[in-house]
């Protein structure tokens, strides 16, 4: 047949498997092989042989057409002839390197083109066959092929195991939400090379989707992308099925979406993208699609964590009000101790997370005292010498009851040290100097001004200067003398503002 008539007829638009489906379930599924070429009766040769060979065979009447052919249906080897209408096997090589990695390539050539199959070899074809060819070497080499492509393959699932067994080990270790979902995405963004990975998950109780780090958001998702239940890979004009047409999605060219189903329920999508370059390869999902595997479990985890965790913060809050109204005398301390204890960090330039996270401790730092009894806390008189034991504990009852929350676990410095002292003297450990960490340094003047200007069971409240003029007494000795000069300047400004609030400040 002449091969100009039969490239002009249209390929049939769902490719023809024959050979061997359904075997015996514990067999290995016939390894699936696409002949490539525009002349029927070569499609019609190798077909025959490679059925009886125990193949799958589809065909392809050129480049553009194969790979059509193999948008749909993975295949292992593609056997091409070299010279075709449309799309020739030197492009059709080119793009199945790219596209389908994985896929092992034989030429078909004549005699004068031996020239072309040696540059297709070096172009990363797998061997060569020389026309007309004897079927017996054809089948040799295709076998040899699948033999190229089952290790090729094998390769990608070994890399795809190490890297899920570095993921499992390091997700065991991890049990907040924002880490885990870093973890996952780090993962599946250097597994796949993709320019954008993120994960978008399921509302849990808010009914918001929240995408922390997601190329894009729940709005961007066509219908039929938000209930996939399917992992989805898409090229080029197929990615917007899944993508509404938008400035930010634009540039995508390449999508692999992927839910994530942990105990039967969707808990998020896991979303990777290129811009340009490469589209993503079956590899790419495959790994992607392992890797969901094992975060979807780790999602759900993190995110009954964090419901836990929102209680657990509650809880403490409680105490916290509980401990205040257990002691008369320091109602309102601990808000007063992380205001003056804020102001200071600000005056000494700390950046705002630090600053944030020392008013929290400030609210916090006498948390260990609810292990002391009402009567100890409010007694007017001095303490006996084990009460005093029991009262030099509280900063560590304080870190042991918060050592467990991992939220709390950067305050747990403040908590711990808010009694030692610059020159060593101080309690429970009676570490000196820098050793002691800054935020406890902080909340050690905060602290002791607050205790010092209100009333207390054994004496009342001291006037403001006079608290000042301790607190630069002891610069040096108790305290650390630049913290001391940052929180002087800092009340100033406070209680400069309370007073233009009309509220109350020491006077
Ligand atoms: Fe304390």
């Amino acid at each position: 047949m002449n091969p100009n008539t039969e490239s002009q007829s249209p390929p049939p638009a769902v490719p023809v498997v024959t050979g061997p489906s359904d075997g015996p379930a514990e067999v290995a599924p016939p390894a699936r092989v696409l002949v490539v070429d525009d002349e029927a009766v070569i499609r019609e040769i190798l077909s025959d042989f490679l059925t009886m060979e125990g193949f799958q065979v589809l065909t392809a009447t050129d480049g553009a057409h194969a790979l059509d052919v193999m948008e749909t249906h993975p295949v292992n080897l593609v056997i091409s002839d070299l010279k075709m209408p449309h799309m020739g096997g030197l492009e059709l090589l080119a793009n199945v390197r790219e596209v389908h990695p994985e896929v092992v390539t034989l030429i078909m050539t004549g005699y004068g083109t031996v020239e072309t199959a040696i540059e297709a070899m070096k172009r990363g074809a797998f061997d060569y066959v020389l026309k007309p060819f004897k079927v017996e070497e054809v089948m040799h080499t295709v076998r040899r092929g699948i033999e190229q492509q089952q290790l090729r393959a094998e390769n990608i699932e070994l890399k795809a195991a190490l890297s899920l067994y570095r993921l499992a080990g390091r997700l065991g270790e991890e049990v907040e939400l924002g880490p885990t979902l870093e973890l996952i995405v780090d993962t599946v963004q250097t597994q796949t090379r993709a320019d954008r990975t993120g994960v978008i998950l399921v509302p849990a109780e808010h009914g918001a989707w929240h995408a922390p780090t997601a190329p894009f958001g729940l709005d961007d998702l066509t219908e039929r992308a938000r209930t996939a239940t399917e992992p989805v890979i898409a090229r080029n004009g197929r990615v917007f099925r899944w993508l509404v047409e938008a400035p930010h999605t634009e540039e995508i060219t390449s999508l692999l979406m992927i839910p994530l189903i942990s105990r039967g329920k969707r808990v998020g999508t896991l979303v990777a993208a290129r811009e340009g370059g490469r589209p993503f390869a079956e590899g790419a999902l495959k790994l992607g699609t392992i890797i969901a595997d094992r975060a979807a479990v780790a999602v759900a985890n993190a995110q009954l964590f964090e419901t836990l965790e929102a209680t657990f913060r509650t809880t403490i809050e409680a105490f916290v009000t509980a401990l205040e109204d257990k002691d008369r005398y320091t109602a309102g301390h601990s808000e007063r101790v992380a205001d003056f204890a804020r102001v200071t960090a600000e005056e000494m330039g700390l950046p705002p997370a630090d600053v944030e996270l020392i008013h929290q401790a400030g609210r916090l730092h006498d948390i260990g005292k609810l292990t002391l009894r009402s009567e100890e806390l409010n007694k007017p008189g001095p303490l006996t010498d084990e009460e005093y034991e029991r009262f030099k504990a509280h900063p560590r009852y304080g870190e042991e009851l918060l050592g467990p929350i991992p939220t709390f676990r950067d305050v747990i410095p403040a908590v711990g040290g808010h009694h030692e002292r610059w020159d060593g003297k101080g309690y429970p450990r009676g570490i000196a100097g820098l050793e002691i960490p800054l935020m406890a340094r902080i909340m050690a003047v905060a602290d002791t001004y607050d205790a010092m200007t209100s009333h207390r069971a054994y004496r009342s409240a001291l006037p403001h200067a006079k608290a000042v003029a301790e607190l630069e007494r002891c610069r040096g000795t108790q305290f650390d003398p630049d913290i001391v000069d940052a929180f002087l300047v800092a009340i100033e400004r406070w209680r400069d503002q309370r007073a233009a609030e009309g509220r109350e400040y020491p006077r």
